[in-house]
């Protein structure tokens, strides 16, 4: 049972249709671009580990957390925490959540569209066939001449945003829900694809154990230099939440337009299994490759850009696969993004009596701006920064991501698993997650204590207090 409030922005046709919009939401560059290259950069097997836990410990517990909120709120995040907190006769001050994660939407949103300018442009490469037989020298040298040039990279921007853009437009049932039936599932066959070429090459055995096999002597190493939690955990969290969508209203706001028949608790759990599936499947894919082509684990975030199109220039029938790939992570970055523009969207529908067209419009272009400061991150405005242990180099592209990442998410989903653990009162968020006593009282130890604890103490590390 759910509460008695509906939303004003329409319903997913089916517990099915929300599973999938939330997959399509979760599903996306973070997993295959964001996910390998930072495993590559924090030391393999001991960030894949410290990730799982955190998937499991924190993630999930407050994704259940976050669909509740919205559905018992039905609105944007701003206007549902509002009403919750009145229900629960508290202040207004609770809207925060609302704020905050429209904020970070549109930092994350800023350089995600960017980002998946990359992928335009290489789907029209492999597409082309240049790279077939080319080798890991001359397809980085590629792409470093495509990051390096700002106007190509504006024009990928502009187009990626006005795809965003008419899709969330287009409302719920029109635009969200038609974009992910039938192009996730096939990402995932293309995926498996790429696993297959990552088993015939010859360090397949060495890639699995760089991703699986913790390396003990650096967990030493990285705990004698104190960057064990400030450097791999705080990334691995961050990972989690943007991995999961979380922490900003997005999975919130979905959860606004589920079902109130639909079973929480099950659709997390599937959720969180999709998305955790194709982050390892994409690192598996991933790092055999770079091992054969003796490339570099920790050379960020040209990755899979570098690495993939080897094995596409390499593999036959490499120009229709590679073509295929890009086309597919650009549609899941594509359901992803319009994920993160749409709290805004539902808000100034609500408060401003927008239609959807204006409000996409509006917040989309604000995105669009901000990701101008991305756009030049890899050229005429690219500076370094010290940040938690690491060298941060990509100028404001890197300043957006970890300021968003690594410290908006998870500061929002702590308030958001305080809310709903705390504040709301167990009668209500008992009748909205539907779980058996037992199954019940986990979830509340999990969003009470587990993990608030572990953002806490994960924050606190990486500044230097604990
Ligand atoms: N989870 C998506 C990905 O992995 C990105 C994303 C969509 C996101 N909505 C979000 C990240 C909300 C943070 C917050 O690509």
């Amino acid at each position: 049972m759910a509460g008695n409030r509906t939303s004003i922005h329409g319903q997913w046709s089916s517990r099915w249709a929300f599973i999938l919009a939330a997959t399509g939401s979760a599903v996306g560059l973070g997993n295959i671009w964001r996910f390998p290259y930072l495993v590559g950069e924090n030391g393999g097997g001991i960030f894949v580990m410290v990730y799982l836990v955190c998937v499991l410990l924190v993630g999930v517990p407050i994704l259940m957390a976050e669909i509740m909120l919205g559905r018992r709120g039905r609105q944007s995040p701003i206007n549902t925490m509002k009403a919750l907190a009145a229900d629960e006769n508290r202040g207004q001050g609770w809207q925060i959540i609302g704020w905050t994660g429209m904020l970070t939407g549109f930092l994350i949103l800023s350089f995600y569209s960017v980002i998946a300018g990359w992928t335009l442009a290489y789907v029209v490469r492999t597409a082309s066939g240049v790279f077939v037989g080319t080798g890991a020298a001359q397809v980085a040298t590629t792409f470093n001449e495509l990051v390096s040039d700002p106007e190509r990279l504006l024009a990928w921007h502009t187009i990626f945003m006005m795809m965003v853009i008419i899709v969330v437009s287009r409302g719920v049932k029109g635009g969200l829900e038609q974009a992910v039936r039938y192009l996730m599932p096939a990402l995932f066959v293309l995926l498996l694809v790429m696993v297959g070429y990552a088993m015939s090459t010859e360090k397949f055995v060495e890639g699995m154990r760089y991703l699986f096999v913790p390396d003990v002597d650096l967990i030493r190493q990285k705990i004698e230099n104190g960057q064990f939690f400030g450097d791999v955990f705080l990334n691995a969290l961050g990972q989690a939440f943007f991995s999961l969508s979380l922490g900003m209203g997005a999975i919130m706001v979905y959860g606004a337009y589920l079902p109130g028949s639909s079973s929480i608790p099950g659709t997390s759990i599937v959720i969180a299994m999709a998305d955790t599936g194709v982050a390892l499947l994409a690192g598996i894919a991933i790092f055999p490759v770079v091992f054969t082509y003796g490339m570099e684990p920790s050379s960020g975030p040209g990755l899979i850009f570098v690495t993939l199109t080897v094995a596409f220039a390499q593999m036959p029938g490499g120009a229709f696969f590679g073509t295929l790939f890009f086309c597919l992570l650009l549609f899941a970055a594509w359901t992803s993004a319009i994920s993160i523009l749409e709290p805004a969207v539902a808000w100034l529908v609500e408060y401003k009596n927008m239609t959807r067209v204006k409000a996409g419009a509006l917040a989309g272009f604000a995105a669009w701006l901000l990701g101008i400061g991305t756009v030049l991150s890899f050229s005429h405005w690219s500076f370094s920064f010290p940040f938690a242990g690491q060298v941060k180099t990509d100028g404001l592209f890197d300043v957006f991501d970890t300021l968003a990442s690594n410290i908006l998410l998870p500061l929002g989903g702590l308030l958001i698993a305080i809310f709903a653990a705390w504040v709301m009162s167990t009668k209500s968020s008992a009748e909205e997650l539907g779980l058996s006593k037992t199954a019940y009282r986990a979830w509340q130890i999990a969003a009470r204590f587990i993990a608030p604890a572990g953002v806490i103490l994960i924050f606190l590390n990486a500044i230097g207090i604990v």
